[in-house]
């Protein structure tokens, strides 16, 4: 793996769909492009294992031994996410019903119940043959078991684990009765067998059994790992294991809590975006990588938070419905703000373009044009960067300000039933991030009950969920003088769901000097003028000021005149509350001056807008990275050494249009 001053560098590599010679000019590909890490095998089930308990290794053998021979290492997968088809007809019971009752049918991937014991006893003995044969394979750097756990299911089996589940959550059923608030519309559950897993209904599902299914799926695909991972680890103690995450709100998967569980956090980074929202999306999956990483770090009781950007697409932006070219050199840098960010660095998927299947058209680092093409090139070039920069890793990212943020929240907030239903909890999460982003803030991404030891601001996003720990979490950092920005539906529910009563945001009026009496959410593109200059949209509320003072105003309308955005003096602290969703100029003036008052800047107060600067420190030393996002040469105040062009910075910095620069700074 990483270490000792070298960055990852690869992708996933199929070697299961060509034959030998294309094996042996690929690692010669991969040798020139500076490749030192591969995934192999996370589709190979069938090849592996064709008939029930038969085997066919040799060609993984032989796939491993010339990766040694070539100093390229693995990332050895376990297949798990693709049963072959004579599982499903051996095991009809394992294939996953969907919430209408569906069965689905093999003939894609990720077919299988994750809660069938079928399933989980086959995933087991094919991992435990790969343990048994490459535990100590010298190539072997790395166990990446399975391929973003992500699917659900409502089969029989599901159901009597849920109800499992729920029993050792709940205790009893009255405790379920009172969470799920099931007085309302007679849901009342006198027997553990009356409860299903959320199956289509009639009109609005109940929330909270909604959101304690999403939390029992996690933690059902979460025992599914760890069972392998226990067995990997058994084999070898001294090879990490890890499982690779994909982002999205439709993944029943909370990473935060499955930190812990891995010994390197990994996370597969596809933006949707294809203007300058890419690097948005990119600087944001960074942080959630790091920020589970360290939280996992923080659980374990251990220091290390490491994180891998796994998968990204070479060439291309692979938005719904169409790809977008990738222009010149924006690989690069989509992949080097990985690592500014933090990551022991760069895969891809895939590496060669397969001929055939459903994603043969998608983009690899090798495309079906072959090495005597751009991307192959770019490629080539990347790998000749990173091997530069490989001194970096050993700093970690400068932030002074967090953004609070719990799956389980963003699940609770994204449920029917909401007074609107434009509500999106990750955009809501985007959206302050992206002000930081642009107001050139560095910030962390944590969890409710992380320390906040170097973070002078905390901002909670629409921070549905909080329990009384997540609460008293918030308020210590107020009272050792951390400031806070919280915005609408913060803190409005419990851990249940249950709303939390008295006036909005139960949890954290105090604290914020304010009580929400009413919302007042807004339509399609509507915006509500604000007090000085800016807008609000998606939603508004009615703000009684019980300490603090109001910053802005609504204008005109059933609001008009009354606080849209108030700040509150607690102690040496102040508390910032945001009633609506600013637009992006007042929300990054907002944070700039929260951040302010808090003595908290920008990374690189003089970089021009659409240079993106992070700062990674070791002790003494320290490494800015500066990523010029624009068309244009920039010039960068600066001192240190350009690692990338070895040149010397005295006082500045030219960034070429759409390039990098990475300086080890001078120390003071
Ligand atoms: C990932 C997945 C890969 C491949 C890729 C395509 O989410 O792990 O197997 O499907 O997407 O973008």
């Amino acid at each position: 793996m990483a270490g000792h001053g070298r960055l990852c560098y690869g992708g996933d590599w199929n070697p299961e769909q060509w034959p030998p010679e294309v094996w042996r000019e690929d690692v010669a590909l991969m040798r020139r492009a500076g490749v030192n890490l591969v995934t192999v095998g996370v589709f190979a089930w069938s090849r592996l294992e064709p008939a029930p308990g038969r085997y066919t290794l040799g060609w993984l053998d032989d796939v491993l031994d010339l990766l040694h021979a070539h100093g390229i290492r693995a990332a050895l997968a376990t297949p798990t996410a693709s049963p072959p088809p004579w599982f499903s007809l051996a095991h009809p019971d394992a294939l996953p019903v969907t919430a209408e009752g569906v069965r689905l049918h093999h003939g894609s991937r990720d077919t299988y119940c994750a809660a069938a014991p079928a399933y989980r006893a086959a995933a087991r003995r094919i991992a435990g043959v790969l343990a048994d044969r490459y535990a100590h394979h010298p190539a072997l750097a790395l166990w990446h078991v399975h391929n973003e756990y992500g699917t659900t299911c409502h089969c029989a089996h599901a159901e009597a684990a849920f109800r499992r589940w729920l029993a050792d959550r709940h205790g009893d059923l009255d405790s379920l009765n009172a969470a799920w608030v099931t007085s309302f519309w007679s849901q009342h559950y006198a027997d553990w067998a009356e409860i299903s897993t959320p199956r289509a209904t009639q009109y609005l599902a109940n929330p909270g059994q909604l959101l304690d299914f999403r939390r029992f799926w996690s933690d059902t695909l979460l025992a599914a790992y760890a069972e392998q991972r226990d067995l990997l680890r058994a084999a070898n103690p001294a090879v990490p294991v890890t499982t690779n995450h994909v982002l999205g709100d439709w993944v029943p998967v909370d990473q935060g809590r499955w930190a812990s569980e891995v010994d390197l956090v990994a996370i597969d980074h596809y933006p949707s975006a294809v203007d300058g929202g890419a690097e948005e999306q990119t600087a944001l999956a960074a942080d959630l990588a790091r920020g589970w990483a360290r939280h996992g770090a923080h659980r374990r009781g251990a220091g290390d938070a490491s994180w891998l950007l796994m998968e990204s697409a070479p060439h291309q932006i692979h938005t719904a419905g169409r790809m977008h070219t990738r222009e010149p050199g924006r690989m690069a840098r989509h992949s080097l703000a990985h690592v500014a960010r933090g990551s022991r660095g760069v895969m891809f998927f895939q590496w060669r373009a397969s001929l055939g299947g459903a994603e043969r058209f998608h983009s690899a680092v090798v495309p079906h044009a072959g090495p005597d093409s751009r991307v192959f090139r770019e490629a080539v070039r990347l790998g000749e960067q990173l091997g530069r920069i490989g001194e970096a890793d050993a700093g970690a990212v400068d932030a002074a300000v967090a953004i609070g943020w719990d799956a389980a929240s963003g699940w609770a907030l994204g449920h029917p039933g909401m007074p609107s239903a434009r509500l999106d909890p990750y955009a809501e999460l985007a959206a302050a991030h992206r002000a930081l982003w642009r107001a050139g803030i560095a910030c962390d991404v944590v969890l409710p009950g992380d320390p906040l030891d170097v973070h002078r601001l905390l901002v909670l996003p629409a921070l549905y969920l909080a329990s009384d720990a997540t609460a008293a979490w918030v308020r210590a950092h107020v009272r050792a003088g951390g400031h806070l920005l919280v915005t609408w539906l913060t803190g409005v529910a419990d851990e249940h769901a249950r709303i939390r009563p008295g006036g909005y945001p139960g949890a954290l009026r105090d604290l914020l000097g304010v009580r929400v009496t009413e919302f007042h959410p807004l339509a399609g593109d509507d915006r509500v003028p604000l007090t000085g200059g800016g807008t609000g949209r998606l939603w508004a509320e009615t703000v009684q000021l019980t300490g603090a003072e109001p910053v802005a105003a609504y204008l005109g309308g059933v609001l008009d005149g009354s606080p849209a955005v108030t700040r509150h003096r607690v102690g040496a602290a102040t508390t910032w509350y945001v009633s609506t969703r600013p637009d992006e100029d007042t929300y990054r003036r907002l944070l700039t001056e929260a951040a302010r008052l808090a003595g908290v800047g920008p990374v690189c107060p003089g970089a021009p807008p659409g240079v993106e600067a992070v700062r990674r420190r070791a002790g003494d030393r320290s490494w800015l990275f500066l990523l010029n996002h624009t068309g244009r040469p920039q010039r960068v105040a600066a001192a240190g050494t350009d690692l990338l062009t070895g040149a010397p910075v005295d006082d500045a910095v030219t960034i070429p249009a759409g390039g990098v620069a990475v300086l080890r700074e001078r120390s003071p």
